[in-house]
């Protein structure tokens, strides 16, 4: 990828403006996981170290736009400063006055956290009066926030246009170099796993993976539209009769292994029977809602031999115990592979955790939003114009 990169940078005594995405979740100010804010530190430290006074921003949420921050205080980046501080072992100030005065110089090495950008109006619009702002507070601009990198914003896309100079962070180039390398240069064989509730939201997904990899396995809702193409009864099960053709096409060009047993219950309730079928016994009033042990078995031993393999969604809806087994069963084999592992998106993340595979995942990216564009082979507006800066002298 062709832009500037901040290491090739020279930050010394540089005032640098870092976008971030900072953007976890905080409940009654807790921060129950500061995954990003991590991921986040080694882009930080390198620019204190080269000499650089650090300025910061972020999204937090989605507050009401042109509203201040102590009308909307939930979202304040405050939490987010306090756990910063603490890992970087520094003061972090939160900067609520930016935009109608610059921040006063605090020197080399220091570290100060803009508000939240997302009540700055103009900010979604990318409104280029706001946009110049931001570029007016520093000499460099780095972009580093990946999970962000879908969105054309005034702090992702619009600062990047009018700073002096705009470069891509460490975290951001190395999210697109793990990605680029996995999905265009893999080392086979290759699969995907692609969950979630619906084939609709997924499709751009699906259809670019099925070019790209040896198998696929389709999970949860997604594959009851899947069995659905087969012919099977899926009784009341969540699926999309108008993608059912889709879905054969995906059947006939790409090796997508079916279920052939699957956990059901008549509610879709945490607290429902389950029942382990074969999926041609499943009744006009069972719904689907996890694999059953044969078919993870299956899917475990197809895992166990790939060399690449990519996971975005779960397999069933693991977030109720009776129906958790599949998608733990998945996690387990993608644990146990020794292929190289790489997974991204909320829902997965969360199974991730749940199941304590973190250090056994090769790679999981910070992006979802983000991470899902980019698998579909969607241009990501705040890297297109880092590398128009760069082409553009
Ligand atoms: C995310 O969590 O997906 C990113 O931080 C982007 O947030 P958004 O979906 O509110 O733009
Ligand atoms: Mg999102």
């Amino acid at each position: 990828m062709s832009f500037l990169r901040m290491d090739q940078q020279n930050l010394e005594g540089k005032r640098v403006l870092i976008r971030e995405d900072l953007n976890v979740a905080i409940d009654e100010g807790v921060i129950n996981n500061d995954t990003r804010i991590r991921a986040a530190l080694p882009t930080i430290e390198m620019a204190r170290a080269a000499g650089a006074e650090v300025i910061i921003m972020s999204h937090l949420g989605r507050p009401v736009e042109a509203k201040s921050i102590e009308e909307q205080d939930a979202f304040s980046m405050q939490p987010v400063a306090d756990r910063l501080a603490k890992l970087l072992g520094c003061d972090v100030e939160v900067n609520r006055d930016y935009l109608s005065m610059a921040p006063a110089s605090k020197g080399a090495g220091s570290v100060t956290l803009l508000e939240n950008v997302r009540i700055n109006a103009g900010e979604k619009a990318n409104d280029d009066v706001l946009a110049k702002s931001y570029a007016a507070l520093c000499d460099v601009f780095v972009m580093d926030a990946f999970g962000t990198a879908h969105r054309a914003q005034a702090s992702t896309h619009g600062v990047a246009k009018f700073a002096l100079i705009a470069c891509a962070g460490p975290l951001l180039a190395s999210e697109l170099d793990v990605l680029e390398r996995s999905l265009n240069k893999p080392e086979r064989p290759m699969l995907a796993i692609v969950g979630g509730a619906k084939v609709s939201s997924k499709l751009k997904v699906l259809k670019n993976l099925s070019t790209k990899v040896d198998q696929l396995i389709v999970g949860g809702g997604i594959a009851n539209t899947f069995l659905a193409a087969e012919g099977v009864n899926v009784g009341k099960s969540l699926f999309e009769p108008h993608l059912i053709e889709t879905a054969r096409a995906l059947l006939d060009t790409t090796s997508i292994p079916m279920p052939t047993d699957v956990i059901v219950a008549k509610e879709f309730d945490p607290k429902a029977v389950a029942v382990t079928k074969l999926v041609i016994d499943i009744e006009d009033d069972d719904r689907i809602l996890d694999i059953g042990p044969e078919t993870a078995r299956h899917f475990a031993e197809i895992i166990r031999n790939m060399r690449t393999i990519i996971w975005n969604g779960p397999v069933g809806v693991f977030e109720f115990e009776p129906f958790s087994n599949g998608t733990q069963a998945v996690a387990k084999a993608i644990a146990d592979s020794t292929g190289f592992s790489i997974a991204g998106g909320g829902e997965t993340i969360a199974a991730i955790d749940k199941y304590a595979i973190t250090d056994k995942v090769s790679y999981i990216s910070t992006g979802g939003g983000a991470f899902l564009e980019y698998v579909q082979g969607a241009v990501l507006p705040a890297v297109e114009i880092l590398e128009k800066r760069a082409n553009d002298g």
